[in-house]
């Protein structure tokens, strides 16, 4: 048995209560569908900026009523430190996702970046401080290695940042790690690289490449490819990331030291790569796609050339093993996408 299976079968005999931010995101439903599928309780807290109430309804779709049940949802702005104290009282561990994610988006608008990331990411945290909680995981970021050329990142080795909103993620760790040592609250921050999976968005001009990717071949528009197609990411199944979520929050070690961690698979695939599997899946049910290019155009101000993490040490300190290749990923997100096409998404 897995370490994730004995954490799981742990939490269904004794549930704990969750806080879940930005629960209406793509990373924060997958969390509500995962937590509420093992029992537990949950508290979700979503001003809707980035996030969708068709992905709420999806989860309640997708688990029992009587799970369902256990969720109380909180229409609300973590710029708002009375609702984040609503929200935060008594809850044992929390889940902070809630931010505008993007760097294009932090580079047109590095104000409203920065008060949702970090304003508002300091309000949950003192709020999370003045309930007393367990743990407060936050979402952190791959972008946080900015221009440190190694491969693969480690965690103690970062460079200097790239775009506002690797300052802000950046920031949520100067805090995270202030706040544990100056008030005790056990922080565990967890560096996602480039999440994919059902329910992230394929739309507007901020949308991540996969699902774009996915959507634009379905609607039979052009596919772009910024550079050369030789930029490379460690893509990763939003399922990894879930179980990072779980396992951090429930680690038995009990140290005071504010924790970073890579959330990844530990494995590179191109942009030129990607394509040829999303189009490769997609058109086992469209064949007419099967011949498609990409269209080239500038590399993207902000961009890292290369992205790869090293998880060994969230596999050897938290029992984390990815379930999800990108090829299986890619599998079950393709056939989200596909359902979204013939409406029953
Ligand atoms: N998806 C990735 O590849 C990736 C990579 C690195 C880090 N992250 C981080 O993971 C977290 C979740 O990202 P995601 O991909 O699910 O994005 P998402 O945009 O789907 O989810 C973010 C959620 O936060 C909500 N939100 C935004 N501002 C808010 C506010 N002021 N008050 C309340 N709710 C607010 C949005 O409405 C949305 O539902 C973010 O912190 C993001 O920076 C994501």
């Amino acid at each position: 048995m897995s370490r994730y299976q004995e954490v799981q079968a742990e939490l269904e005999s004794n549930p704990k209560i969750w806080l879940v931010t930005g629960v209406a995101g793509f990373i924060g439903s997958n969390l509500l569908e995962a937590l509420l599928n093992l029992g537990q309780v949950v508290v979700g807290i979503d001003n809707f900026e980035t996030g969708y109430q068709h992905n709420l309804d999806q989860v309640s779709q997708r688990v029992s009523s009587e799970r369902w049940a256990r969720f109380r949802f909180v229409n609300a702005d973590i710029r708002d430190l009375n609702a984040c104290r609503d929200v935060v009282d008594g809850v044992d561990f929390v889940l902070h996702q809630a931010a505008l994610g993007s760097v294009p988006r932090s580079l047109e608008n590095p104000a409203g970046t920065n008060s949702t990331n970090i304003d508002g990411f300091l309000n949950v945290l003192i709020a999370s401080r003045d309930a007393g909680v367990k743990r407060f995981i936050y979402a952190a970021s791959s972008s946080t290695y900015g221009d440190h050329p190694g491969l693969p990142k480690v965690e103690a080795q970062i460079g200097r940042p790239l775009s506002p909103y690797a300052v802000t993620k950046y920031v949520n760790e100067l805090y995270a790690e202030v706040f544990s040592r100056c008030y005790g609250i056990q922080t565990t921050g967890l560096r996602y690289f480039n999440v994919f999976g059902p329910r992230q968005d394929p739309d507007g001009a901020y949308a991540a490449v996969i699902p774009r990717w996915f959507a634009s071949l379905l609607r039979g528009e052009k596919v772009y490819i910024n550079g050369d197609g030789e930029t490379s990411r460690d893509f990763c199944f939003v399922a990894n990331a879930v179980q990072a979520n779980i396992l951090a929050a429930v680690t038995e070690q009990d140290d005071r030291k504010a924790q970073v961690y890579n959330v990844a698979v530990g494995h590179r695939t191109t942009l030129n790569q990607l394509f040829e599997h999303i189009r490769d899946l997609v058109s086992l049910s469209h064949p007419s796609l099967a011949n498609v290019k990409p269209e080239y155009r500038s590399f993207r101000a902000g961009d890292v050339r290369h992205s790869l993490a090293d998880i060994s040490k969230i596999s050897s300190s938290l029992g984390y093993v990815p379930t999800h290749s990108i090829e299986k990923g890619l599998k079950e997100a393709a056939s989200f996408y596909l359902s979204l096409e013939s409406g029953n998404g």
